[in-house]
């Protein structure tokens, strides 16, 4: 079997990781003699708008169509204003390729602890299932009265019904597939008081189907404080956009950190590719120094090798992560080590070839 990777290196730490990502996917190849990856990479990323006023050619989005999946590093540098990094290169791919699931696994690997520390939270393990198309990141408003004392700025919540169905129903798909019980959506209703209850209602209205499943619905404040005081508590979190955003950043650090946090941008129907990215930044406090952690970019390509159906290999990957950190040699500093990012990575290939 063989797949095409279009790969994204980007900026920052970007590059740094997808180097390590790009050698798995040769050790894949070499690992399993029937599949192989054909990657192609990109150089889209803040420099290359620096130098052609765009974050991608006009036929970007066409030319990394015909992939069956796309590896992104990390979007983002000085010099460049954030919002058009992210909405001229990541939106456009999420959005035009229908990749409404951002799914992030909250998971503590073995031989890591939770900073929380507490009792109960040595076995933390759900998913959050962030819409990834609409809500909050709206794109429509707009700015009045600029430079007078009038001025305002507006930014609208659009939830469509078409939208918010989808997410809800493959969030409680997901969870009956994995024999999970429990659903939590995150919801404002009290404040937000049109698209949240428009939400709420949905929710409800589909929990009826499953009615093995047992649903909450829980105000976004208050999830994130039981994100720290009883993670636990999840199998299953669907929230909006922006909700899911925040959550999942905050579920990065209950479980270890952004060095370990994967991600999936995933087109369920498979009629695009599907786009997976470890959820942190290019971190340009760290970049250039060769100690970011490529864990969350190993485990995001554990996600695709799921997603192209190759579960064995993607469960392969994870318990090879799992392997290296419970030995507990080698750690990049973010995890308490001294290992460099390539460090890092030859240790959890090594272990892969091993096995
Ligand atoms: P960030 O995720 O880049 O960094 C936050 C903190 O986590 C920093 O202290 C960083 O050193 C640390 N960190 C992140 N990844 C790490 C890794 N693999 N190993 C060790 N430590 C790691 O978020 P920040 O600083 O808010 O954003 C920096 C830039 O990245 C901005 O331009 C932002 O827009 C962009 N960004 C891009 C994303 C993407 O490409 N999908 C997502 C989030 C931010
Ligand atoms: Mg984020």
């Amino acid at each position: 079997k063989y797949f095409s990777a279009a790969v994204i290196p980007g900026d920052g730490i970007g590059p740094e990781v997808m180097e390590v990502g790009m050698s798995l996917l040769q050790a894949i190849g070499d690992i399993h003699g029937g599949l192989s990856f054909e990657a192609e990479s990109f150089p889209w990323n803040c420099r290359y708008y620096l130098q052609h006023g765009r974050m991608m050619p006009e036929d970007g989005l066409e030319r990394l169509r015909p992939f069956d999946v796309i590896l992104l590093g990390a979007i983002g540098a000085p010099g460049v204003p954030d919002h058009i990094s992210v909405w001229e290169l990541i939106l456009p791919i999420r959005r035009s390729f229908q990749q409404y699931v951002n799914l992030r696994p909250i998971k503590l690997l073995r031989g890591l602890e939770s900073p929380l520390r507490g009792k109960g939270h040595e076995h933390l393990d759900f998913v959050v299932v962030r819409e990834n198309t609409e809500g909050e990141y709206s794109n429509m408003g707009g700015r009045l009265h600029v430079g007078t004392p009038y001025e305002m700025a507006m930014q609208n919540n659009v939830f469509t019904r078409y939208g918010t169905e989808r997410i809800i129903r493959y969030a409680f798909e997901l969870a009956q597939a994995t024999g999970k019980t429990r659903l939590t959506a995150a919801t404002k209703s009290n404040g937000i008081n049109h698209s949240m209850p428009f939400w709420d209602e949905i929710v409800k209205e589909i929990s009826l189907h499953y009615p093995n499943i047992q649903t909450s619905l829980i105000h976004i404040d208050a999830l994130a404080a039981f994100f720290v005081s009883r993670p636990e508590a999840f199998d299953v979190v669907v929230a909006s956009n922006l909700f899911g955003d925040i959550l999942t950043d905050l579920g990065a650090a209950v479980v270890g950190g952004l060095g370990l946090a994967p991600s999936g941008n995933i087109n369920p129907e498979k009629t695009y590719p599907s786009m997976f990215e470890p959820i942190h930044g290019s971190a340009p406090d760290i970049a250039g120094r060769g100690i970011a952690n490529p864990i969350a970019t190993i485990w995001s390509i554990s996600m695709m090798l799921d997603h192209l159906g190759e579960r064995e290999l993607g469960r392969l990957v994870l318990d090879c992560i799992e392997e290296v950190l419970v030995e507990g040699k080698v750690r990049t500093p973010d995890i308490g080590g001294k290992a460099t990012t390539q460090e890092m990575g030859k240790a959890i290939l090594a272990q892969l070839y091993r096995r």
